[in-house]
């Protein structure tokens, strides 16, 4: 059993990251995932948690549902797109057909080695982390794994140092972005799939090599606007509310600017100050909100 760097009496820290202590995953197993077996047909979608994880797997499982007559008709997202994170050595989920798409939080340096060595494909999807921090908050609410904030105020900061689930934002981009030559990675905004859904849905086709007419793209970008995932099993992660592992659902409210609901002037001030410096290296143009 490894001893743990508690955070809290919810999060331990293992290589500068911040790992859920009621999950079964321990440093070494953690670890062994750089182990991992990676197929050249692999794909992974990777996200800082709340930047749109689930709106991804829904565009991805569409795009690639041609790809897999093995899926069953009722399965989930969530077991279409395994999460590497629940994933070990001994349990590779190899008995399903290539190719077999991975969900996971892990910054670079956790991902298994063959994600750069077999240069698979990778899609990062980021989004403005003021928002991140409100769905994050309320998520922390609603997830039995997290602990529930003592407040606003509490959450604010602990994000802002990175004791909040999976660390730091400001890292988990940065460390992103400076493996992105040696990675096969595609960036997607998530603010940019807002404003034009079906424009980012054909540049991942063309980033996946997928060639779907237009109907097919058409029908990507219909099943996966957030009023028809709200009403999709499939696609929602209601049974986590069914099973009462979630308190609230996931697809909350799916827009660009909700922070503006919910901090306050000093609080927002604070923030930028705190971008400023955390992201003087890195240029990155966050669209902040999207006026209706
Ligand atoms: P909010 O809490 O701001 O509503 P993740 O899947 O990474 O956990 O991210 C969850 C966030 O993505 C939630 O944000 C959720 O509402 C939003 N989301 C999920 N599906 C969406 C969709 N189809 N369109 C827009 N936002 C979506």
């Amino acid at each position: 059993m490894d001893s743990l760097d508690l955070v809290s009496p919810y999060l331990f820290k293992h290589k500068r990251r911040n790992f859920l202590v009621k999950e079964k995953m321990r440093p070494t197993d953690l670890d062994a995932l750089r182990h991992f077996e990676i197929r050249p047909t692999d794909i992974f979608l990777v996200t800082y948690p709340k930047s749109g994880t689930v709106w991804m797997q829904q565009i991805l499982v569409q795009i690639m549902d041609a790809a897999h007559p093995d899926w069953a008709e009722d399965a989930t997202n969530r077991t279409r797109v395994p999460w590497l994170e629940e994933r070990s050595v001994d349990n590779p989920t190899r008995e399903r057909a290539d190719p077999q798409i991975y969900g996971s939080h892990l910054p670079p340096d956790m991902l298994p080695q063959g994600v750069k060595d077999k240069q698979i494909k990778v899609v990062y999807v980021w989004r403005n982390p003021k928002d991140i921090l409100v769905s994050l908050y309320h998520f922390s609410n609603s997830w039995m794994l997290l602990e529930t904030p003592k407040s606003f105020e509490d959450f604010f900061q602990q994000f802002l140092d990175g004791n909040v689930y999976m660390g730091s934002w400001f890292d988990h981009i940065q460390d992103y972005h400076k493996v992105r030559d040696q990675l096969n990675i595609h960036f997607v905004q998530y603010e940019d799939m807002l404003k034009d859904l079906r424009g980012e849905v054909v540049k991942l086709c063309a980033f996946l090599g997928r060639h779907l007419t237009d109907e097919a793209i058409d029908h990507v970008v219909d099943t996966s606007t957030f009023k028809n995932m709200k009403t999709n099993p499939k696609a929602n992660y209601k049974d986590l509310v069914e099973t009462n592992r979630y308190k609230t659902e996931t697809m909350r409210k799916g827009i660009a600017g909700d922070w503006k609901n919910v901090f306050t002037v000093a609080q927002n001030e604070h923030f930028d100050s705190v971008f400023r410096e955390k992201m003087s290296n890195m240029p990155l143009n966050c669209i902040w909100e999207i006026k209706e």
